[in-house]
């Protein structure tokens, strides 16, 4: 038996918080998205692949911070250009520094669809931006969509405070549903700026699904088939599952696509690339601006992470360990006789439980997910996990057996 993890910090310091800010901690950090009373709610440091909360407790950090931790936490050769750029030239300016032109040539070279860049600092703005460049670009207003796009009003599941016109023009469909995206497009098609998807299915709570064959393409040519423009959600495939995002991978190439999170391990930055055609009505038909969009920082940074992803051949070794992780888990997953399902892999591990009319899948997941953060392995029970180049294979050997264990301890529930 695992014991329950020593919290009395992490708790004190959300009592404290309940005070100070709105609900305590905003969106998917909220300790209801964990198990409550068994998770951390504060974490003080991470190094490598590894993070120790305020307690004291060390985990091995398969969360990695929702997705922006590609190489690791605290990468010297990472913050040390940052620091550089702090001490020697400062980031904070009247004008832009050149590092942003040596970026966007970057992202040229590797990202198919990418003529033109526009640099900004979370993944809402750069889907949001994408969207309103679609929209100035065609002169129509309705877009087509599929899946989490971040918290801007076109897009957010959460209706409170929005007014019904800033959604009402957005129709959303299902993942591998091609025939829906018809049907819509058939009603709708002409009056269309843009369908958006990500090209991965990552909707919390679910299995994470690989596009059937076929769809992914049959988006395609119905967006060009309407003259809409088709958008890549990549916020959370690009720079993991290759360097030019999912649009290599499957060799489907979207008119504008939204990249962020792990392009600069960790430091805020995110991108809206396209087409030079469309993404020029940035010029006069579409205006975007924020004070601190040109800092240097995270730009610097991300240079230095992907000299880094290519140097090392990272996302080939997060492939070729995750894929050997994910064969373990599935073995293990099968032994047990638990009715779970692992998906996501070789880059987005997450154990989902088969939902049945007794809601029994809710106690199994509520015991799995105590279980395996008692043995110390940081998994969301709402959200895939991510690999990251600090995971050794021992590590991830040793997140399977914590796994094993988690899983024999719910056949109690059986
Ligand atoms: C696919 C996708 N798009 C957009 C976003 C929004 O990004 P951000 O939270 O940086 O605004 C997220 C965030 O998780 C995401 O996963």
């Amino acid at each position: 038996m695992a014991k329950k993890l020593k919290l009395e910090k992490s708790n004190q310091l959300y009592e404290d918080a309940l005070k100070l800010i709105p609900g305590a901690i905003l969106g998917i950090r909220r300790p209801y998205n964990f198990v409550e009373g068994e998770y951390p709610i504060f974490f003080e440091k991470g190094k490598g692949g590894k993070v120790i909360d305020v307690d004291g407790n060390e985990f091995l950090d398969m969360l990695c911070a929702y997705g922006p931790i590609i190489i690791g936490h605290r990468e010297e050769e990472i913050d040390d250009v940052v620091i550089q750029q702090i001490k020697n030239k400062g980031f904070c300016m009247s004008l832009t520094q050149q590092v942003q032109n040596k970026l966007a040539k970057k992202l040229i070279e590797l990202i198919p669809c990418c003529e033109k860049a526009v640099f900004v600092k979370t993944g809402s703005e750069a889907t949001t931006i994408a969207i309103r460049v679609a929209r100035g670009y065609t002169g129509r207003i309705k877009v087509l969509r599929c899946g989490y796009h971040g918290w801007h009003s076109w897009c957010v599941e959460q209706k409170g405070g929005i007014p019904k016109k800033s959604f009402e023009d957005v129709y959303e469909f299902e993942y591998n549903n091609l025939d829906q995206a018809e049907n819509i497009m058939g009603q709708y098609g002409n009056d269309v700026a843009a369908i958006i998807l990500t090209p991965i299915d990552h909707q919390g709570g679910h299995e994470v699904q690989m596009p059937k064959p076929g769809f992914l393409k049959g988006i395609r040519k119905l967006a060009t088939k309407y003259d809409s423009l088709l958008i890549y959600d990549e916020i959370r495939t690009g720079f993991r599952v290759n360097l030019g995002g999912a649009q290599k991978k499957f060799d489907v190439i979207p008119d504008l696509a939204a990249f962020g999170k792990s392009m600069a391990n960790g430091y805020p930055i995110s991108v809206c690339v396209g087409k030079k055609e469309y993404m020029d009505a940035l010029i006069e038909k579409v205006f975007i601006t924020s004070t601190f969009w040109p800092n240097s920082l995270a730009q610097v940074a991300a240079l230095k992470t992907i000299e880094i992803l290519e140097r090392e051949m990272v996302l080939d070794v997060i492939n070729e360990r995750g894929s050997r992780f994910a064969s373990k888990v599935k073995d293990i997953i099968k032994d047990s006789g638990i009715p779970c399902t692992f998906s996501g892999d070789p880059w987005m591990p997450y154990i989902t439980f088969q939902r049945d009319p007794n809601f029994l899948y809710k106690k199994l997941r509520e015991e799995f997910y105590t279980q395996l953060i008692r043995r110390r392995i940081f998994l969301q029970p709402y959200h895939h996990g991510y690999v990251c180049y600090r995971h050794t294979d021992e590590d991830l050997d040793h997140a399977a057996n914590m796994i094993k264990e988690s899983l024999n301890e719910c056949k109690k529930l059986l």
